[in-house]
């Protein structure tokens, strides 16, 4: 037991469709440090468009990787995202955060369909301003989803102490490894297994965010009926540092679909008053390391595209990587990093 310097550590933890991802960090001095990352794949089926196909699987899975990374359950924060969450960027008279909570009650009646069934929260973008109007997050995430995953969290021995929305938790660790992104519009785009979100930033603020369904598993699907190509050479081929033609061709389609994911987000933006454009593409997740899928991103945007590593500015503490190799998983864990920031 340590007198001084108590202890704080934040274990995040990501149950994405393909991969289980656990990181923890240590806040206890100073600067926040990275102590452990551990991935356990989870088998392709347990998790399909969202929707945990087998409730028994998904936790024993979760309860593997906490086993096998030796992390205590305490501190967990962990989140919803997808399907589970509405998320919505409105204007409102400018109240004070007492009376927020009321007006957003009202507000979400008018923009969340069936609001009887979402859990409420809210996040007021311009606090510090003293115009008439104030711009807020609405978040409405779906009661009986984020019930079912709580569920299987339990089962696995999980009571989180935190439920954060995968959109800000990804935020969050890009806003603390670049804050040089804060600036003008730009996109963080992190391609998964199954889905690819979308979150557009104006001066640093989230404004919003999309779900396109569209991963890895796709471009395995793609390479197998196309190229005639086995599932696991083609998850080499996905996972390897080489561009390929088969590669190249199947990403020609994939990346026309994020990029027009990405131009339709933005185009939001320059629709309303200011006519700011999309400076830059910062990309993360397993998919954004596809040979050849950030150039040919950058070719059709012809903006900027620059792989984020959410591990850029964190102390890392020897070992906490173990066997992986930093640059093949740090593109993963841009999720657990902002959920294990949290304290
Ligand atoms: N070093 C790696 N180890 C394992 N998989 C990798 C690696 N690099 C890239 N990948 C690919 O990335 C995918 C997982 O990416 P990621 O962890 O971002 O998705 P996920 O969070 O599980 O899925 P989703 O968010 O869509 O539910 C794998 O299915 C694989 O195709
Ligand atoms: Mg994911």
């Amino acid at each position: 037991m340590a007198l001084f310097g108590r202890k704080k550590t934040t274990v995040g933890l990501d149950v994405g469709s393909g991969l289980i991802k656990i990181c923890v960090i240590d806040h206890g001095k100073g600067l926040p440090e990275l102590t452990k990352v551990a991935i356990t794949k989870l088998q392709p089926d347990a998790i399909v468009e969202g929707e945990v196909m087998d409730p028994g699987i998904v936790s024993d899975a979760i309860r593997a990787a906490l086993d096998n990374a030796k992390v205590s359950t305490k501190h967990i924060v962990t989140a919803v995202g997808g399907r589970d969450v509405i998320i919505k960027k409105i204007q409102t008279e400018r109240v004070k955060e007492k009376q927020a909570r009321e007006l957003m009650r009202w507000e979400a009646e008018q923009h969340v369909p069936d609001v009887e069934s979402v859990e409420l929260d809210f996040q007021i973008l311009d606090p510090g301003k003293t115009t008439d109007e104030m711009n807020v997050l609405l978040v409405a995430a779906k009661r009986d989803l984020v019930d079912a995953k709580m569920r299987i969290l339990a089962d696995a021995g999980v009571v989180p102490s935190i439920v954060d929305v995968d959109a800000f938790a990804l935020h969050n660790a890009f806003e603390v490894n670049y804050p040089e992104a804060m600036k003008g519009v730009v996109a963080l785009v992190n391609v998964g297994n199954e889905v690819t979100n979308i979150n557009i930033m104006d001066n640093g603020v989230p404004i919003l965010t999309r779900d396109l369904p569209l991963g890895t598993r796709r471009f395995t699907e793609d390479l197998q009926r196309q190229h005639a190509i086995a599932v696991r050479d083609a998850e080499n081929l996905i996972r390897g540092y080489d561009r390929s033609p088969q590669l190249d061709s199947i990403l020609t389609n994939r990346v026309e679909e994020i990029a027009v994911g990405v131009e339709r987000a933005a185009a939001f933006l320059t629709t309303s008053k200011n006519s700011a454009t999309l400076r830059a593409v910062y990309i993360c997740g397993g998919g954004s390391r596809t040979p050849g899928l950030a150039e040919i991103l950058a070719g059709r945007l012809r903006i900027s595209v620059e792989h984020a590593n959410p591990l850029a500015r964190l102390n890392i503490r020897d070992g906490a990587l173990d066997s992986l190799t930093t640059d093949e998983v740090a593109p993963l864990l841009m999720l657990p990093i902002g959920l294990a920031l949290r304290q």
